[in-house]
């Protein structure tokens, strides 16, 4: 056997995250602010997405070097023509040992209500939807187009209904601006076999909305919590997890914490991304991706090519902005990619 691929410090590559498009059709103002996404941005043309076939030829690579799962996002993955073709063709994709990817989509859960049952049939598996406040009025405010929350809650029926198990909620938590929804959506989602996470508010991209103050630790959300719902922790599931995992003690079901600024990750991050396209960033904050299209023309490519670069790139890394931010916070700002972009 080959030896394993690992980076500079050790670490494996396991998963993938697939932005499908830099658009969305929310405007939150931490990741895409009316200001500077209004009519007259230029998003990606068509032209320059990769196509499906691309894609896959990224993702059976990726595959063939450790990798076993595909997360798709966005932007808002939703919005992407013809999406259920690309998760059939994800889905069919074989690791080396025979067996399919772990599937899964972000999804700022909008279109779901008309989508989960297709997606489902297609073989999508894992669901994760963003939301950050149950009032009506906060939710309109914070997407900063005015959906409605009851739209989005239609979607998490939906996508019940087809058959997703176990889907996750994402909450980022910004003190003073929705941290007092935390436990109204906690309430709401115990004992509904959904998990809700939440997220600690990270000064992704060059967004200088972030402010150190309206970052929630988890210690203090947790405290809030427990001392409502008694937890008691649990066993990560699997390594590299992003949330740690805590149990409602009275069973019903279980809450995450996603707390990279007050306890980085980094250690065993396996994560890497593709923008819509076609570069590879081996961090969220990243500044630079790594152009794979050259690789990529045509429908067949360059399988052994794609697979070297990959594994060069993943044997160079070693990114670790998170246990770093004090040092590097401010550093290259202005060239950090963009949330929207890398998917979160
Ligand atoms: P699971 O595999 O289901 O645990 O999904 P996930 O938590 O990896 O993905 P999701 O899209 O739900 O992301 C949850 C939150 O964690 C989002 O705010 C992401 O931006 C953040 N996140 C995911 N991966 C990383 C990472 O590698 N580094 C940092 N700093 N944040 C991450
Ligand atoms: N901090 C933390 N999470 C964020 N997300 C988007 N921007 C931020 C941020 N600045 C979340 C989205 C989605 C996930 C992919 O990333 O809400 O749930
Ligand atoms: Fe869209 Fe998600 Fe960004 Fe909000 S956080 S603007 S839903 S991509
Ligand atoms: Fe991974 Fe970068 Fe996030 Fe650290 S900051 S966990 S290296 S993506």
């Amino acid at each position: 056997a080959t030896t394993p691929l690992r980076d500079r410090r050790q670490r494996a590559w396991r998963d993938l995250r697939i932005s499908l498009t830099d658009r969305c059709n929310f405007r939150c103002d931490y990741c895409m602010p009316r200001s500077r996404f209004g009519p007259g941005h230029r998003f990606l043309p068509q032209a320059r997405l990769l196509s499906f076939e691309e894609i896959s030829q990224v993702a059976q690579q990726a595959l063939q070097l450790g990798v076993r799962t595909l997360r798709l996002t966005g932007g808002e993955p939703l919005l992407r023509r013809d999406l259920p073709l690309l998760v059939r063709q994800l889905a069919a994709l074989r690791t080396p040992e025979g067996e399919a990817p772990d599937l899964a989509l972000t999804t700022n859960g909008s279109l779901l209500a008309e989508q989960a049952a297709v997606l489902r049939a297609a073989g999508l598996q894992r669901l994760t939807v963003s939301l950050d406040a149950l009032d009506a009025a906060l939710f309109a405010r914070m997407n900063g187009v005015g959906f409605a929350v009851t739209q989005v809650l239609r979607g998490l029926e939906a996508a019940q209904a087809a058959g997703f198990e176990r889907i996750k909620i994402n909450m980022v938590v910004r003190r003073g601006v929705n941290d007092a929804e935390a436990l109204p959506l906690a309430a709401h989602f115990r004992a509904s076999g959904m998990v809700l996470r939440f997220i600690e508010f990270m000064d992704t991209g060059c967004d200088s909305a972030w402010r150190p103050d309206e970052v929630l630790p988890s210690a203090e959300l947790r405290a809030r919590l427990a001392a409502r719902w008694p937890l008691r922790p649990l066993a990560a599931s699997r390594g590299g997890e992003t949330a740690e995992r805590w149990a409602y003690a009275d069973g019903a079901g279980e809450v995450g914490f996603i707390s990279s600024v007050s306890q980085a990750f980094c250690g065993d991050c396996t994560r890497a991304r593709l923008t819509a396209d076609g570069r590879l960033f081996t961090c969220l904050f990243g500044s630079q991706g790594h152009d794979l299209r050259p690789l990529l023309r045509g429908t067949t490519g360059h399988p052994a090519a794609l697979r070297e670069t990959l594994a060069s790139i993943w044997r160079q890394r070693g990114d670790a902005y998170s246990e770093q931010r004090e040092q590097l916070r401010g550093q290259a700002l202005h060239a950090r990619a963009e949330m929207h972009e890398l998917g979160g």
